[in-house]
């Protein structure tokens, strides 16, 4: 392996730009050049790139957001751009790729694969939705950004006995809402794996917080649950009559420099992409599996299915009365 490339490919994550320094360091440290590809799949198809050394990834690691930048790209889902994405890395001598993203961004990888390109991906997305990972990059920092606006967002409630409905991000999946209710000690928790009885869900614990002395109330909504926390917020106005407002974090739990958990993990992982397209591996995703780092066939992780983590299902239930909530299959 004499030449490998990087780049980074749909929502951004904090710790992104800590993989890519991994990367390139990890490169240059066993003699290997590396190039940064820019905008992801789309960079890729445009030829849109920037050579990398040691000293260009300096002081990276704490950065947010992904110096290469990132992007979605239809035209990529297409032949034509395919073509051009392959054109792209034999004109520039890409022996290897390391992918920075979820499962769209493996996907990519997947169609590379097949068609002769060695490559690596590494889960960096804040929503830890990525099977064959417990742990995704970004996660992290994401549920402590949305922790620190929520402490705040709890003073006001408390001072005027409102009841707050905050909208964390995840199209799809509710880890992070989950796990940010827990750290929040919110009062409800609303997610997509939840086939959602309003009136036992939310509207009875919300009942029985006021009964046993709250005066304030935290109900937390991933986006990915129907009508968002709009419909949530009117549900329980028209229920209880509580004064409620509604915020929504949105891309500011996207933003921020990476927490140690993230600058570590991405570092990790970093280095085990490089190590294994000079193995001479291609077609693999990185995971995390109990702290090791190991590796998966692109095919088989994007095949998997992650659960909601059941034990702070469980937690969360117990001490919000939502215990027997039944969760979609
Ligand atoms: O996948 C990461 C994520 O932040 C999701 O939680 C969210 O639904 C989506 O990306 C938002 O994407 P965009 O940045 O395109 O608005």
């Amino acid at each position: 392996v004499k030449r490998i490339g990087v780049f980074t490919s749909g929502g951004d994550a904090p710790g992104m730009n800590a993989v890519i320094r991994s990367v390139v360091r990890t490169a240059v440290h066993m003699g290997i050049e590396c190039i940064g590809i820019r905008r992801g799949y789309h960079g890729l198809i445009n030829g849109d790139f920037t050579t990398l050394d040691f000293n260009s990834v300096s002081g990276l690691s704490r950065r947010g957001g992904t110096m290469l930048y990132s992007a979605r790209s239809k035209e990529f889902m297409t032949e034509a751009g395919q073509d051009r994405a392959i054109a792209t890395c034999k004109l520039l001598g890409i022996d290897g790729l390391v992918g920075v993203g979820g499962d769209g961004t493996f996907r990519g990888l997947q169609v590379l694969a097949r068609r002769g390109i060695a490559v690596i991906g590494v889960p960096g997305t804040i929503d830890n939705d990525i099977s064959c990972s417990s742990y995704t990059i970004g996660y992290d920092t994401a549920c402590n950004t949305a922790i620190d606006s929520i402490d705040r967002l709890r003073d006001t409630m408390q001072s005027h006995e409102r009841c707050s409905v905050v909208e964390v991000m995840g199209r799809h999946a509710g880890h992070l809402a989950l796990y940010v209710g827990v750290a929040c000690g919110a009062t409800a928790v609303v997610i997509p794996e939840q086939e959602l009885d309003y009136e036992h869900d939310l509207i009875e614990p919300i009942r029985r917080a006021r009964i046993n002395g709250r005066t304030h109330f935290m109900v937390i909504v991933a986006e990915g649950v129907k009508g968002g926390a709009y419909e949530v917020a009117n549900q329980i106005r028209e229920a209880t009559a509580l004064d409620t407002r509604v915020t929504i974090l949105g891309h500011v739990q996207r933003g921020g420099a990476p927490s140690a958990r993230d600058r570590v993990t991405a570092t990790h992982m970093g280095y085990e992409a490089v190590r294994l397209l000079v193995e001479g591996k291609s077609g693999r995703v990185i995971g995390q599996q109990e702290d090791r780092y190991v590796d998966f066939d692109i095919e088989e992780a994007l095949s998997m299915k992650k659960s909601l983590d059941l034990q702070t299902y469980t937690v969360m239930g117990a001490l919000t009365g939502m215990e027997q909530v039944k969760l979609r299959q």
